[in-house]
């Protein structure tokens, strides 16, 4: 309790400190200058909502290409909403860190695309040349020799494919347009063209339908086999926007795999992938070496800003969440009319942030202690003493002096630290 006592005297008065501003002059510094005027460095991602199939586990809503092949009129409004972005928000000097073309199924964007996308970027993005990682997700079917050339010569830097399973009834099962020996070809062929010029990651999904023991194990075990430098597990949400899992999955005509198999698939994931070198930097990705992980995904979840362009794509810049449109004859529309395409924004509070940054961070499997106190002024562990304690105790982290670490338990469990941190934040006087 704070003791308050009426200043009765003059001299009581005068012991109140004048406060034309806080924090007061002398805890100022000359260093701050130099860090309000740095240019901060951010983040883009470009949606490519197209796909060239629908398949039966995504939860991504995608368009279908066979019945909208409207690629040529989607690339030029893309450029156009690049170039209204950066006027309007004045970021064309703006480093960038890293880029990111997501989807659907980027990689079904033929090569003149792509030239005149990153030709846009350049001439608005002026840093775009000194980015540190450029990023591009593709899909097996959808890339060529040629293609993949073009690419390495524009500056991709890692390219992410979705493989999912490497078992041909699985695979069949799962509406996927490849075959095994397709995505062999794929991942090899990309290995080719790449050699010393890009990064490649390939997704796999634990518990598709039909997957056993033995499906989940040989598909790792030939992710493996790849030697590619980075491999990602998700495990199967099934609440997938398709018919046919909340159909089958309703009517118990497909075999999903219960919660006990699913944490059996993500133990022996991440038990083969350690012992084959490879280093855990959030849940799902594993990597050879630190330099190999997503730059975009990895600042973006420690509250990197980031513009989100395209169809429904969204970005958080200054402390805002900004959507765009998600209909995509609207999109091109407004874009065409010389508007932002933005339908919906969100204005962080400072407790947001906050409970953002946990969330996020905790992903990340090393929470920054410092960074958090520097930044808020609040020590977490002071905060979150009550739920940290009792994750520690039950043996999901480990408390340092300067970093909150996940151990194999936390790890396994995915979202729950961070969801269990967060949320006590969240409430705390709310
Ligand atoms: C946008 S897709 C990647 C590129 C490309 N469209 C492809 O599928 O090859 C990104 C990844 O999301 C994952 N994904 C899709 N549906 C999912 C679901 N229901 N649950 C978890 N992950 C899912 C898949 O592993 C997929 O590779
Ligand atoms: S998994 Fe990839 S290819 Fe399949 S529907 Fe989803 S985004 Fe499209």
């Amino acid at each position: 309790m704070i003791a308050i006592a009426e200043p009765r005297t003059k001299l009581d008065a005068q012991r109140i400190p004048l406060t034309p501003n806080y924090p007061p002059f002398k805890k100022w510094k000359r260093s701050a200058i130099g860090e309000k005027l740095q240019d901060r460095p951010m983040c883009l991602y470009l949606h490519i909502p197209f796909c060239t199939q629908r398949c039966s586990f995504c939860y991504y809503k995608t368009v279908d290409l066979k019945e909208r092949p409207e690629l040529d009129p989607y690339v030029d409004a893309l450029c156009k909403e690049i170039k209204l972005v950066a006027d309007r928000f004045d970021l064309g000097n703006r480093p960038i860190h890293a880029i990111y073309f997501g989807g659907g199924t980027p990689s079904l964007l033929q090569e003149h695309h792509f030239e005149k996308l990153v030709g846009t970027l350049r001439e608005n993005f002026k840093q775009f040349d000194n980015r540190q990682q450029f990023a591009l997700e593709a899909e097996p079917l959808t890339i060529s020799k040629s293609k993949l050339e073009t690419l390495a010569q524009l500056g991709v830097t890692r390219l992410s494919m979705g493989i999912q399973s490497f078992v041909e009834d699985i695979i069949q099962l799962s509406g996927r347009g490849h075959n095994q020996k397709q995505a062999y070809r794929a991942i090899e062929m990309a290995q080719k063209a790449g050699q010393g010029k890009w990064t490649i990651n390939i997704d796999l999904l634990s518990g598709l339908a039909g997957e056993t023991d033995e499906t989940w194990k040989k598909s790792v075990e030939c992710a493996i086999g790849t030697g590619v430098e980075s491999i990602t597990v998700y495990q199967m949400e099934a609440f997938a926007n398709t018919d046919f899992y909340k159909q089958g999955v309703r009517e118990e005509k497909i075999n999903l795999p219960d919660a006990e198999q699913e944490k059996g698939f993500m133990q022996y994931a991440m038990g083969e992938l350690t012992r084959q070198n490879y280093i855990p930097w959030s849940f799902f990705t594993y990597t050879k070496n630190n330099s190999d992980r997503s730059e975009y995904i990895y600042n973006i979840w420690q509250g990197m800003e980031f513009y989100g362009l395209g169809v429904s794509a969204f970005g958080s810049m200054d402390n805002f969440l900004l959507q765009n449109t998600s209909d995509l004859d609207k999109y091109g529309e407004i874009v065409n009319a010389g508007e932002l395409p933005l339908v919906r924004g969100y204005k962080f509070t400072c407790q947001d942030l906050m409970v953002r940054d946990v969330l996020l961070g905790m992903k990340l499997l090393r929470f920054d202690l410092n960074k958090f106190k520097s930044q808020y002024g609040f020590k977490l562990e002071s905060l979150c003493a009550q739920p940290l304690g009792q994750l520690e105790a039950e043996g999901f982290i480990a408390i340092g002096n300067d970093e909150v670490t996940l151990t194999d338990k936390g790890i396994l469990h995915g979202d729950f630290v961070g969801y269990t941190v967060s949320e006590y934040l969240r409430k705390l006087h709310s």
